[in-house]
């Protein structure tokens, strides 16, 4: 088993750049299905979530390669097979390719996809969003069974501003015939990603980026080359590292613009954010004030920077409130947290932090993705030796962190049965 071992208490500095969006190029990893051209993706990150994915796509026929850092496909054979449950149940969006495979070959069966330590995400938008544009779809023995002779083009709204909803009608209804609209759309930069790569493949679509999209469907799609923009999640990661004490840390190669709502909070708490056309740069030499967060689909603070944020907040002047209105259970860094001497609680929808002067490195548990980034800054700031477990929820979303953390001048390592390994072995 891997852990990785963090020896607190030195400040980050430097600039650094991140990899790909991992949730932009999910995404686009579903919609590769709809074309019959080849296409070429630059940028993708190298982590597991997106490996896994590519595994799913080869259990439809999908061929795909890496070359020079930049990923190959060709999706013109494709094979609507039912992918084994241990590719779809453990990755959420496995189960965006059910609008793809219906538009491309109108059948698909695919396994229900799992929960997670976060909620319970169900996917009950998909589901009416598909049946609107004309798919039939059965729930059989723990898998969805879908049939769409032809789908059509419909009226959609969400009851919530749901990302991955709003992707996967979006990308399905590009091959439906006539006009589809989707109403209270969710307006994440990964949605305008995903739009423009449709559109680079020849899709007509309005309005990504706002909240409602009209998708004019289109005969067929082609092949493109495209570039998956940089990881706003990771970028934000790395800024809340510039709050460390001493700390002065700038992300390049960013849209500071998608960095407001977190940039404005470091802000109140009194970190000093200044920013340029692509970069961002944070300092602190002192101690945070605590604030109070809520987290709101974008351009709201971002749930999935609140976990990293409460790390931060535990060692602030004062008390600060997180109040989590996303998911119901986003909240398995508390405990882990608290045992290095954090004061957190949960109460109902909200953490309640109690600043305290230090934190004390301890052995601790990656709960999911974003906990694992929290205990990450966290061991950064603490006295003392963290040593992280389940790295696996890390490695999901963030390519190279020791090598970005060691080069800011941190000191982290991975650490397998006892002895140090560098990062190019993982590869
Ligand atoms: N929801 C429903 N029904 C649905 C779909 C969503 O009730 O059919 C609810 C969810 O349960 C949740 C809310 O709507 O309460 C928002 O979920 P959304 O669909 O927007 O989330 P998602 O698309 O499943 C993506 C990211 C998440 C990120 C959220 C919110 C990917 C692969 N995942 O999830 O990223 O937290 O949007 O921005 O794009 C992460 O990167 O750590 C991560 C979890």
């Amino acid at each position: 088993m891997e852990v990785l071992k963090i020896e607190g208490g030195r400040p980050l500095r430097g600039t650094l750049e991140v990899s790909g969006s991992k949730n932009a190029s999910l995404a686009i990893l579903s919609a590769v299905m709809l074309s019959e051209g080849p296409m070429v993706l630059h940028n993708v990150p190298d982590i597991t979530d997106v490996r896994n994915k590519l595994d799913l796509l080869a259990t439809f026929g999908l061929q795909w390669n890496w070359h020079e850092g930049s990923l190959y496909i060709d999706a013109s054979t494709l094979r609507p097979e039912e992918p084994p449950e241990s590719l779809v149940r453990p990755i959420r969006t496995s189960f965006y390719v059910l609008g793809p495979l219906l538009a491309r070959v109108g059948r698909a069966v695919l396994p229900a996809p799992g929960g997670c330590r976060i909620g319970a995400r169900p996917v009950d938008y998909h589901l009416k969003g598909l049946a609107l544009l004309g798919a039939s779809i059965g729930l059989e023995g723990g898998r969805y069974v879908a049939t769409a002779p032809r789908l059509h083009g419909a009226e959609v709204y969400f009851d919530f501003p749901s990302a991955g909803a709003t992707q996967h009608l979006m990308a399905t209804a590009t091959l439906a015939e006539g006009i589809t609209v989707i109403h209270n759309a969710a307006m994440e930069p990964e949605v305008v990603a995903l739009a423009r790569f449709l559109t680079a493949m020849g899709a007509r679509i309005e309005g990504a980026g706002t909240s409602t999209i009209t998708i004019t469907g289109v005969a067929r799609l082609n092949g493109c080359e495209f570039r998956i923009p940089a990881d706003r999640l990771q970028a934000g990661t790395y800024l809340l590292a510039g709050c460390l004490p001493g700390s002065d840390v700038t992300v390049s190669g960013i849209l500071p613009e998608h960095q407001l709502a977190l940039v404005n909070k470091l802000g109140e708490a009194g970190a000093d954010v200044t920013e340029g056309a692509d970069w961002v740069r944070v300092r602190y030499n002192g101690r945070m004030r605590g604030i109070r967060i809520k987290t709101m689909p974008y351009p709201g603070f971002a749930t999935d920077m609140q976990q990293p944020l409460s790390a931060m907040l535990t060692l602030a002047q004062g008390a600060s409130v997180v109040e989590e209105t996303i998911y119901e259970s986003r909240t398995g860094h508390v405990q882990e947290l608290n045992r290095m001497g954090a004061q957190m609680r949960v109460e109902g929808r909200a953490i309640l932090i109690a600043g305290v002067p230090r934190l004390q490195g301890a052995p601790v548990e990656a709960s999911d993705l974003r906990a694992g980034a929290a205990l990450v800054l966290a061991g950064l700031a603490a006295d003392g030796i963290t040593t992280i477990k389940n790295v696996h929820f890390i490695d999901r979303g963030y390519e190279n962190i020791e090598e970005n953390i060691c080069r800011l001048g941190g000191s982290i390592q991975r650490v397998a049965n006892g002895g140090a390994r560098s990062a190019s072995q993982r590869r």
